[in-house]
């Protein structure tokens, strides 16, 4: 890409950060009363559910909320110690859970917030060390808070998706959040984009802090493979594409340092 072209991205891109005028500049298809999408992915037909354990109190939590946003950190350096499934449970309602609806369909209230209460993303795991889960990877079924199998993808694969990023294929399960546009588009048109990526960063903070309580280690991955990620989870790329990636695992020292694994990243790797 030459400089000129650089440019004129750079400039779109701050177009798109900022917020247009809202009165009078959109009619929504929500306006113009065409039918809802649906609020959230079912389960494909025939595939295999598994439900998730939502006894949470069993869980040993940090609770003080000024100890997890003082040690809340991106931590990178993952052991092969498994979550047992009430903890991967947990990392999924925490980042995308249903807690009440408006209406029948109308709209999710979820542990994050939204524009709207829009909630267009769904979730899936790459499971590789869940006790009781057969690694690979899942779709989570917001909706009866529950995981559906959808299939498997290699090392390299796995590798790949996150741009060779190898701390981040350690981790014990890897969450790929991806986006379903015309939920928000519905509602707010040409606004939905720019509110949709502002609702998005919520789902990624409730998973540091919810990890971050569970003293697991998460981190955020903006350089991931759009192609790969797509495919491997089966996506059209159009109606539904991947848009945020976080590893999860067990940290071997909470004190490690995650200097070195940063900056390996950033040098040795090339991006
Ligand atoms: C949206 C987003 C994308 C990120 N992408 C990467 C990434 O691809 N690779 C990486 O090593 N860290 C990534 N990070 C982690 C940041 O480097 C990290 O948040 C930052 O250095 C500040 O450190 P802290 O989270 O420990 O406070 C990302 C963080 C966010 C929020």
């Amino acid at each position: 890409m030459d400089d000129r072209q650089t440019k004129d991205l750079i400039e779109i891109g701050r177009n798109f950060m900022k917020s247009p005028d809202w009165t009078g500049s959109m009619t929504s298809d929500q306006d113009k009363k065409l039918p809802q999408p649906a609020l959230y992915h079912e389960a494909k037909k025939g595939s295999e559910v598994i439900a998730l354990p939502r006894d949470f109190e069993k869980l040993k939590l940090n609770e003080n909320l000024f100890e997890l946003l003082r040690s809340r950190k991106s931590r990178r350096i993952y052991s092969e110690e498994a979550l047992s499934l009430l903890e991967l449970s947990f990392l999924l309602w925490s980042a995308q859970g249903i807690k009440g609806k408006r209406g029948e369909k109308y709209a999710t209230l979820r542990t994050v917030p939204s524009g709207g209460a829009r909630h267009g993303f769904e979730c899936y795991v790459d499971v590789k060390y869940v006790v009781g889960l057969e690694p690979g990877i899942y779709h989570y079924l917001s909706g009866g808070h529950a995981l559906e199998f959808t299939g498997t993808q290699s090392a390299d694969e796995r590798l790949q998706s996150v741009e060779g990023q190898k701390w981040a294929s350690r981790a014990a399960a890897i969450f790929y959040f991806t986006a379903v546009p015309y939920r928000f588009e519905w509602r707010y048109s040409i606004f939905a984009h720019r509110i949709a990526l502002v609702d998005l960063g919520h789902v990624g903070e409730n998973l540091y802090l919810a990890a971050e309580a569970l003293k697991l280690g998460t981190c955020g991955i903006g350089a991931f493979s759009q192609s790969i990620c797509d495919r491997v989870l089966k996506l059209d790329g159009k109606n539904e594409f991947t848009v945020y990636v976080q590893p999860v695992g067990k940290v071997r020292d909470r004190e490690e340092s995650e200097e070195s694994a940063f900056y390996s990243f950033v040098t040795e790797e090339g991006l």
